[in-house]
């Protein structure tokens, strides 16, 4: 059974206090935030994220799954530790070099908090691989990172399926984590290639029924 933490980057402004509600109680498991500074990405969505998750610490217990599509990595990672987040997750394409990356890591798990690394759909699986040991979870972008509501590309699936074979067969304890264009269409080719946790941002806030979508994302 794969997990889902929900993306709140299609959050309506008019009803969000009751959409965080509905979505706690449609039993996701993750929020997960997306952090966007208009320089890594187009988009800035920092404020408002750091909103949810001030609204958030007071009225949920869910895990928080922050995923920082920014440049500067440190700034950010200090604006989000305050919310105790379970997870933080940074892209690999932002860093200066393999130091800046251990640096990173340290600075989160010495934090008591998960770290993740994140990939865009065009960087190889492969220049992941000498992180694995250090962190706790890989954050595969099924699509290019930015904005919402985008189709799956294909060739990340494959991407999925080489980095769990490639866990297995060296027994390295990480999660994989897909994020991007995953709806029911979609899903089952993600969980097939062995993700253990799925990120759904439109499929779910575009629903009529949060819980029945959740259920059925994993089922
Ligand atoms: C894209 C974000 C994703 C996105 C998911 O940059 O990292 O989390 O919001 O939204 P959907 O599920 O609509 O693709
Ligand atoms: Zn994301």
């Amino acid at each position: 059974m794969v997990e889902v933490s929900a993306s709140l980057l299609g959050l309506k402004n008019e009803n969000t206090i009751q959409t965080l509600y509905n979505l706690e109680t449609a039993k996701i498991d993750y929020f997960h935030i997306d952090v966007m500074d208009g320089e890594f990405v187009e988009n800035n969505t920092a404020n408002r994220m750091i909103e949810y998750c001030e609204y958030l610490n007071s009225i949920s217990n869910l895990p928080l799954d922050v995923h920082l599509m920014v440049k500067d990595v440190s700034s950010y990672i200090s604006s989000f530790l305050v919310f105790e987040p379970n997870i933080i997750t940074f892209h690999l394409e932002v860093a200066r070099d393999k130091e800046q990356i251990m640096e990173w890591i340290k600075v989160i798990k010495e934090n008591n908090v998960r770290v993740g690394i994140s990939v865009k759909p065009d960087t190889k699986i492969e220049e992941v691989e000498e992180f694995l040991p250090f962190i706790h979870l890989v954050l595969v972008m099924t699509v290019e990172p930015g904005k919402g509501g985008q189709e799956l590309i294909p060739k990340t699936v494959e991407k999925i399926r080489a980095l769990k074979r490639y866990v297995q067969d060296k027994k390295i304890e990480v999660d994989i984590e897909a994020d991007g264009g995953i709806n029911l269409d979609t899903v089952g080719f993600v969980k097939e290639a062995g993700a253990d946790i799925i990120v759904s941002g439109s499929a779910i806030t575009n629903s009529d029924n949060y819980a029945d979508m959740v259920e059925k994302l994993k089922r």
